[in-house]
């Protein structure tokens, strides 16, 4: 990442009017991304990631605010004039064409030297790791190839950024999984500016050098993957990524009264609202030491899940915790059922959020 600011959007707003109802699919973004940079923007369907997509690439224009392309005012700039380019999810490659010839397709349209189309989709080719495969028809590859086939053909002529709009969204799990780690590999490779459209917290977490949370049309929180993970900003955030534990009342003197027990939160008083995730948690029946925090529970539910079990653990007070506990040494769960356990947690580990 060099430092300049290759794509930034400053207070964008989209209205879309269909009849005669105003639909605020983005109700004023404001972000910067990087050159260079693994960019993604997360959130639930109808959120307005598409849309904000849209924008940047010119298939839209915003009802109000700037689009800026490395410092250069592209709000009323169309889209083959911009210097980015996008994959759709239905990557809609040329069926009739080889795979050599959907890469070439760009390149022969601008009517580049053909020595210098040869180079160049070769050298795409082998970068998505498709060098064998030129002649083939699209038909004859599999999913996660052809969509490696329509990555190659959006490099191939160099666009300063690429827009992704949930490109792996029509492959299996286990082909998904491979694709994430190949799409960063390539992104690595070609050191271009990557904008990044999932609604798959796991898949954003693992590609992004940062995220954008977008809930309605408003970004939530914007940060790297750790940190939304870790210190979501709001309530929103903690519970869109992973599994998280919401535990509110009115705390006084650090500490927070919960399901018989204590939550300490240092420095506050008043009503708060805490996140702890469920795998910073211990169950047990000993009572924990001074300076944890420190819940009483029974435990309503285990579920094993392989690698770990998950407990629903139901407090005094009617609000339900959930733990993750590691099958480190065997699968045996701590507690069963029905059991009355303590919870605890270190005192970092609780997470106050804005609302
Ligand atoms: N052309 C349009 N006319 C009217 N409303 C639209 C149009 N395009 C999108 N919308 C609305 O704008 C909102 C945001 O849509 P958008 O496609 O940006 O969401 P998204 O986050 O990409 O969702 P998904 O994950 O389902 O693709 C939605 O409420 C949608 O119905
Ligand atoms: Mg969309």
């Amino acid at each position: 990442m060099t430092g300049l600011s290759a794509i930034e959007l400053a207070d964008v707003v989209k209205e879309y009017h269909s009849h005669g109802e105003v639909v605020q699919a983005v109700r004023g973004v404001t972000l910067g991304i990087e050159e260079g940079e693994f960019f993604s923007l997360l959130g639930p369907s109808g959120c307005g990631k598409t849309t904000t997509m849209r924008m940047i690439a010119g298939f839209e224009a915003p009802t109000k605010g700037l689009v800026k392309l490395y410092g250069q005012d592209v709000t009323n700039v169309p889209p083959n004039k911009r210097d980015v380019n996008m994959v759709f999810q239905s990557y809609a490659l040329f069926p009739h064409m080889s795979v050599w010839d959907n890469v070439a397709f760009g390149l022969k349209q601008r009517k580049s030297p053909k020595a210098e189309i040869d180079r160049r989709v070769g050298e795409m080719l082998e970068i998505v790791d498709l060098a064998d495969r030129g002649r083939r028809m699209p038909r004859q590859l599999s999913g996660g190839q052809q969509q490696r086939v329509a990555l190659a053909r959006a490099l191939v002529n160099r666009p300063r950024a690429l827009l992704l709009d949930e490109p792996l969204g029509a492959l299996d799990l286990k082909l998904r999984q491979a694709m994430q780690i190949e799409l960063k590999r390539i992104q690595r490779e070609v050191g271009i500016t990557f904008v990044y459209v999932t609604h798959d917290q796991s898949e954003a977490l693992t590609m992004s050098d940062r995220i954008a949370v977008m809930n309605d049309g408003v970004v939530e929180q914007l940060a790297g993957p750790r940190e939304i993970y870790e210190r979501p900003a709001t309530a929103f955030v903690a519970g869109f990524i992973g599994t998280s534990n919401l535990l509110a009342g009115a705390a006084t003197g650090g500490e927070l009264k919960v399901g018989g027990g204590r939550v300490l939160v240092p420095g506050q008083d008043g009503d708060v609202t805490v996140t702890v995730r469920p795998e910073k948690i211990t169950i047990g029946t000993d009572e924990p030491a001074q300076g944890l925090s420190a819940v009483r529970g029974t435990v309503a539910e285990v579920v094993y899940l392989g690698t770990y079990n998950s407990y629903a653990v139901s407090l005094a007070d009617g609000a339900e915790v959930t733990v993750f506990q590691q099958n480190a040494h065997d699968a045996t769960a701590t507690a069963e059922r029905g059991d009355s356990v303590w919870l605890s947690w270190q005192a970092q580990h609780s997470y106050v959020i804005g609302s």
